[in-house]
């Protein structure tokens, strides 16, 4: 039997077969859409991104009432540290490339369009340990305001601990607070 896929593809592909995006999502679901959306529409964000290999790069992509959305690049080796998101939920999506997720769980790999879903206080260490760059989209709900640091989970984290402006960004939470 065929099944809905099969036959009319896959949905995520095709974003005129989703349901419609609301300008300003209010939930996770619609947050987790707009991620998709944002994802789908490849020509506006690949433009923008940027591969740098002493500092880990973050554009804020947009704001809307209550979050806001990043656009991180990840080259071979770049990691975000153990930390957690303050009181924001957000939606991790991966544009591009491979990115391993290091939880109390272990770790997963995220492939390009995997996503997560998290809830204030979910801790992650999120690495590129793949040999090609990786861009992930991060929308937050509130926007991020603090991301504190964490000590550690896995044996390979000190390699993977936070680059200085990043963790000097994360210690003094601004508008321009980093995002991962
Ligand atoms: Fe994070």
């Amino acid at each position: 039997m065929n099944s809905d896929v099969q036959i009319a593809g896959d949905p995520l592909a095709i974003p005129h077969l989703l349901p419609p995006v609301p300008a300003h999502p209010t939930t996770v679901a619609g947050f987790a859409g707009l991620a998709r959306a944002i994802a789908a529409d490849r020509a506006a964000w690949a433009p923008l991104v940027r591969y740098d290999a002493t500092t880990r790069w973050y554009h804020r992509l947009r704001t809307g009432p209550g979050y806001e959305v990043w656009l991180l690049s990840w080259v071979p080796g770049q990691g975000s540290g153990r930390h957690d998101h303050g009181p924001s939920s957000g939606v991790l999506t991966v544009l591009e490339g491979e990115l391993t997720e290091h939880t109390a769980g272990g770790p997963h790999t995220l492939a390009a369009g995997a996503q997560r879903v998290f809830a204030p206080g979910y801790a992650h260490e999120v690495v590129n340990d793949a040999l090609a760059p990786a861009v992930s989209l991060h929308v937050y709900f509130p926007g991020l305001t603090e991301m504190p640091m964490l000590a550690p989970s896995h044996p390979d984290a000190a390699e993977t601990a936070p680059l200085a402006p990043y963790s000097a960004r994360c210690a003094a939470p601004s508008e321009e607070t980093a995002a991962h």
